[in-house]
């Protein structure tokens, strides 16, 4: 963000999300460019962390399909033209109505997370003639270092199917007539940095691939979700994810087999740096221990925070003073737990000072 931008705000009625596209087209470029090594690798966006219709179209035209968990995300990615046939849509609770406009629309996949799912989406299929494409969605068991709202692929988890029942559930999928069973879905979590844990799902997917073809299934493709971390700490030094060795992970340890294609859904890596959420100082007041940073931005603008403790680097835009002071900076809401940072080190700051709260662009605007 340079000086430009940041005296443009100044005359900007505030809270606002503030979208870096270039930064969002260097992000798709290194994408392309990695995934672009291998030929079987496909990426969809995943529309959950942000679903802005100014941002859609650009993440479309990159050549990204499209990862949605609701009606209302399958209708953001057809205005945006992701075309159908990229679109993979996940959820525990699909409805009947989001269903039918997804086979109305001809999805390249439904992620299936239970049987009764199956079933109602097989019978959804026989009314309106259709065939539904469906990855069954397997809870693998395998944690994530990660915060524990945000591990999905345990066990304990409300999501998927458990892996015992993977080879029951295919067998039905295939029986099923308005159903084409075309692979496997697998997501363990969000905000993952350690990329041990993306190898030991690629290791759960071999050992399970392995025994299916036993039993004589053939797997056509493998989507192992998303949840590559980005670096809330340092988001000027990392602005861009590893993307090479997220997709060199699994180009090294999934044993593929013939024309089997390998699908991604990536939110967070792809949108999480470019996003900043600017809002202004309405005012600094004196606790009895602690100094206030009131701004006009709150819980209600970016939830991470409050919801998951989650700490976003905050700046003083407005600010290049060399004395520093300790601040709660806080919200406007009548919560006590409307709190961006605490006891946070900032430039000495006064009323109407412009407030950066850094790496918002996934799970801000949209949540
Ligand atoms: N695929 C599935 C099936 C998912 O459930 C998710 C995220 C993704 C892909 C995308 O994951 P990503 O690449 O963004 O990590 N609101 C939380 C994050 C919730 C993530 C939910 N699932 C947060 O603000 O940290």
């Amino acid at each position: 963000m340079n000086a430009t931008t940041i005296s443009a705000f100044q005359s900007l009625e505030t809270p606002f999300y503030y979208y870096d596209k270039s930064l969002l087209q260097s992000t798709l470029k290194t994408i392309q460019d990695e995934v672009s090594q291998y030929d079987d690798f496909h990426v969809h966006y995943a529309i959950k962390a942000n679903a802005n219709p100014q941002l859609l179209p650009l993440i479309a035209q990159a050549g990204l399909g499209a990862d949605c968990v609701s009606g209302g995300e399958i209708q953001r990615a057809l205005d945006a033209h992701f075309p159908a046939n990229q679109i993979v849509f996940a959820g525990v609770g699909k409805t009947d109505k989001e269903i039918l406009l997804a086979l109305e629309h001809d999805i390249f996949s439904f992620n299936v997370e239970s049987i009764p799912e199956l079933l109602v989406i097989n019978e959804l299929a026989q009314q309106v003639n259709k065939i539904a494409n469906v990855c069954l969605r397997i809870n693998p068991n395998v944690g994530a270092h990660t915060h524990t709202h945000i591990v999905t692929g345990l066990a304990e988890n409300k999501f998927g199917i458990p892996l015992a029942d993977t080879e029951h559930a295919i067998h039905l999928a295939e029986q099923l007539p308005n159903i084409e069973f075309i692979g496997l879905h697998f997501h363990i979590g969000s905000q993952i940095l350690n990329i041990s844990d993306f190898t030991a799902l690629a290791k759960r997917i071999n050992e399970l691939q392995e025994h299916l073809e036993g039993q004589g299934v053939t797997i056509k493709n493998i989507n192992v979700g998303g949840g590559l971390g980005i670096d809330y700490a340092n988001p000027e030094q990392t602005p861009i994810p590893d993307f090479k060795a997220y997709f060199a992970t699994f180009a090294e340890t999934l044993i593929l087999r013939e024309n089997q294609q390998v699908h991604f859904e990536l939110g967070r890596s792809v949108v999480g740096q470019m996003g900043t959420l600017i809002a202004r100082t309405i005012f600094v007041k004196k606790g009895t221990n602690k100094k206030f940073c009131i701004i006009d931005a709150g819980m209600s603008d970016l939830i991470r925070p409050s919801l998951y403790g989650a700490v976003h680097k905050v700046k003083n835009i407005s600010s290049a003073s060399p004395e520093t002071r300790k601040y709660d900076v806080v919200g406007p809401i009548c919560e006590s737990s409307d709190v961006f940072v605490k006891d946070y080190e900032m430039p000495e700051t006064h009323r109407g000072d412009l407030i950066a709260i850094m790496s918002a662009g996934a799970y801000g605007e949209v949540m």
